[in-house]
């Protein structure tokens, strides 16, 4: 054993942290639920949550026979209940095979089951050379090598894994990511296994590593939205199937350089009363809000009215939210 790996494997034996899921004979759908809740969530949080659920449902067969509410009413609290959903689809695919899926294609045909995962998987529960390659391992491999390329980071990790034991090389390096060479403030470098072997703890450059991208700047798009009313009605349309917000209804909007008269829509005492941003993950959006009286629309444009009062029965994107809430004060204000 070389010294890389004589200094991990000792540190995991004296750190010996108790997770519930770490144990020998852990199973294929114990290290299923476990890495399923562990996406996006903390380990404290997780720790309870998997005690629970394992007790509800202690096996994959008896996973596979709950209902979806009950499987979201345990889940109540961790989040992101896609993981839920899926996690039960799984369960009652797995119930139907002779064997558990071993390898990358078959392991990523199965719901909520991504790159993370079933490497995490494979490593942990069937004990082949695979590195689960999150954030923490990505900290923790651009400072002990010095580098920003992620497929560098895990070859070199997949080089030093040798003969030792994937589930235990995997855990240790999550270990050491998420309590020793954390992202905040300094790293622990002093209690770190690794500094004899860490280019940027020799460099003094573990502030810098990884480098942080710049983030790209958002594209501004200025849009002028138009609140519409005709007696107890608003002015809606629905968006084109593909594309920003596809499928969704809206209020009557265009770009800030277009003209009104390019909707077609006849309304008069048009005035602006205020503007918000809505930040998507790659543009801006600075929204004008303009109200109006509405005199006419196009019929069989997809527009429609919608009783102000019923607002809750049509899906406005957050990003009109704004809107949503004028018209409801504007409502309330009415009938008081
Ligand atoms: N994060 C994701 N999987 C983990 C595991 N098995 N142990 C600790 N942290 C993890």
């Amino acid at each position: 054993m070389n010294d890389f790996l004589f200094s991990l494997l000792t540190w995991y034996e004296q750190e010996n942290r108790t997770l519930p899921w770490r144990k020998k004979d852990v199973t294929f759908y114990e290290v299923l639920v476990s890495e399923t809740m562990l996406q996006q969530t903390r380990i404290e949080t997780v720790k309870l949550y998997y005690d629970r659920f394992l007790k509800k449902y202690p096996t994959i067969e008896s996973l596979a026979k709950a209902k979806e509410e009950d499987v979201y009413h345990i889940w109540q609290g961790l989040g992101y209940y896609n993981r839920a959903k899926n996690l039960l689809k799984t369960a009652k695919i797995l119930v139907n095979c002779k064997d558990f899926p071993k390898t990358k294609e078959d392991l990523l045909l199965l719901p909520g089951i991504g790159d993370y995962t079933s490497s995490a998987i494979r490593a942990i529960f069937f004990h082949q050379k695979e590195v689960a390659f999150d954030g923490n391992l990505y900290r923790l491999g651009a400072r002990l090598f010095l580098t920003d390329d992620k497929e560098e980071i895990k070859r070199k990790f997949l080089l030093s894994l040798k003969e030792s034991d994937p589930a235990i090389f995997n855990q240790v390096l999550m270990d050491i990511g998420q309590l020793i060479c954390i992202p905040k403030g300094n790293p622990l470098c002093e209690q770190c296994p690794l500094k004899c072997f860490c280019l940027a703890y020799q460099e003094k450059k573990t502030q810098e590593y990884p480098q942080k991208k710049k983030k790209k700047e958002k594209a501004l798009e200025i849009r002028k939205v138009f609140l519409l009313i005709q007696k107890d009605k608003i002015l809606l349309h629905k968006r084109k199937s593909t594309g920003l917000l596809s499928s969704f209804d809206e209020f009557p909007n265009i770009l800030a350089s277009e003209n009104f008269e390019s909707l077609k829509i006849n309304a008069h005492s048009l005035r602006k009363i205020s503007f918000t941003h809505h930040f998507f993950s790659h543009k801006v959006w600075e929204m004008h809000y303009f109200l109006g009286e509405l005199e006419e629309y196009p019929k069989g444009e997809d527009y429609f009215l919608q009783g102000i009062t019923s607002f809750d029965e049509v899906t406005l994107p957050s990003a009109f939210s704004y809107g949503v809430a004028y018209l409801k004060s504007l409502e309330k204000n009415r009938s008081i």
